[in-house]
């Protein structure tokens, strides 16, 4: 392509007539070079004062800089939508819904026991980590280790307690919960689904407490899940002694009873499983189904309630619109 500033055209000082079209190339070259030097001191003179300016503005107003404004990405009058904004915009607020229903907040309404049990379910995700540091899932050492924690572990009797405590109080916790969201009615339209999500949260729930019972390895544990799992052989289809049952070949060494306990007597297998549901398996289901639950409550329109989304002044206000008007 011909050079604008090279009559010559081509490549500058390139070809046979190189020394007089060499010439006007370094002519261009040095006219292009002072014309490119005498714009940037004029941005430079532009450019630095309005920058100045800028940086001063900031000083007297920083909400008005643009690291503030990267940061927060909206106004802070008083309106309903900057306040929405304030809560929709911020990672950790944008859990919570921008608005609530009056009767969500009143704590007679709730007894806010869907949050205590959130609430103990972790606490038992903390303590029950800490915890794992002092136990191992075998017959030799599970019981010893019980009596370490109990005895000379620092804190251990405390640890441990808490996390038994904590289970007990989440399982009340969760009957509770369900027991209110009964009273309220709130399984019905459009809650059914996560009424069915919370039937499987206390399945699992009641699971996280049986599987535990055996860790101790004491005689407590070890006859309740001797009981609990002997319930399992009755099991229609799947259980050897439940309908069915042997019809479909089961047997006490390949039936659901078998698969729980990981062999046909309560012993080191059985204790294995416990360990791995108990601090894996069921944990993690569970954390999953609480996403959807919580997911849920904001998607049928938050907590239920009869009251609609106001403020108390304005629900004294006579109400407007063809309903008022008698129509
Ligand atoms: C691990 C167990 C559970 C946790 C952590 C949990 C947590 C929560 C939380 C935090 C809420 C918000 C309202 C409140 O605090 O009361 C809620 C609402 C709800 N939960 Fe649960 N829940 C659990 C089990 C259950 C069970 C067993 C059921 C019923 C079978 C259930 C059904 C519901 C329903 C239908 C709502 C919406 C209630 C409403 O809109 O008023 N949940 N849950």
């Amino acid at each position: 392509m011909a050079d604008e500033n090279n009559p010559n055209g081509g490549n500058g000082g390139g070809g046979s007539n190189g020394s007089s079209t060499g010439k006007n190339g370094k002519v261009g070259l040095v006219e292009r070079v002072t014309t490119g030097v005498k714009e940037d001191i004029h941005a430079l003179k532009t450019d630095i004062p309005a920058k100045a300016k800028e940086q001063i503005e900031g000083l007297k107003d920083p909400t008005k800089t643009q690291v503030y404004t990267s940061i927060f990405r909206h106004k802070h009058d008083d309106t309903p939508r900057n306040r929405a904004l304030g809560v929709l915009s911020n990672v950790f607020l944008h859990l919570h819904p921008a608005k609530i229903n009056r009767d969500a907040v009143r704590y007679s309404y709730t007894w806010g026991m869907g949050g205590i049990t959130f609430y103990l379910f972790i606490i038992l995700t903390y303590t029950g980590v800490l915890l794992m540091f002092y136990y191992h899932p075998s017959k030799v050492q599970a019981f010893r280790d019980v009596l370490y924690l109990e005895h000379d572990v620092p804190f251990g009797k405390i640890l441990r307690n808490m996390h038994r405590w904590a289970a007990h109080l989440m399982v009340i916790g969760v009957w509770l919960h369900m027991f209110r969201v009964f009273l309220t009615g709130s399984y019905k339209k459009p809650r059914e689904f996560n009424w069915n999500i919370g039937v499987l949260l206390l399945v699992f729930t009641l699971l996280l407490s049986f599987t535990g019972y055996l860790l101790p390895d004491d005689q407590l544990g070890f006859w309740a899940v001797t009981v609990g799992t002997n319930m399992a052989r009755a099991t229609p289809l799947l259980g050897h002694e439940g309908p069915f049952g042997s019809m479909l070949g089961m047997t006490p060494y390949n039936d659901v009873r078998f698969g729980l306990l990981g062999g046909s007597i309560v012993d080191a297998n059985a204790l294995l499983r416990s360990y791995i549901w108990h601090c894996i398996g069921i944990p993690i289901v569970a954390s999953v189904l609480m996403i959807v639950h919580f997911w849920r409550v904001r998607k049928d329109g938050g907590i239920s309630g009869p009251a609609p989304v106001m403020l108390e002044a304005e629900a004294d206000k006579p109400r407007r619109g063809p309903k008022a008007a008698g129509e």
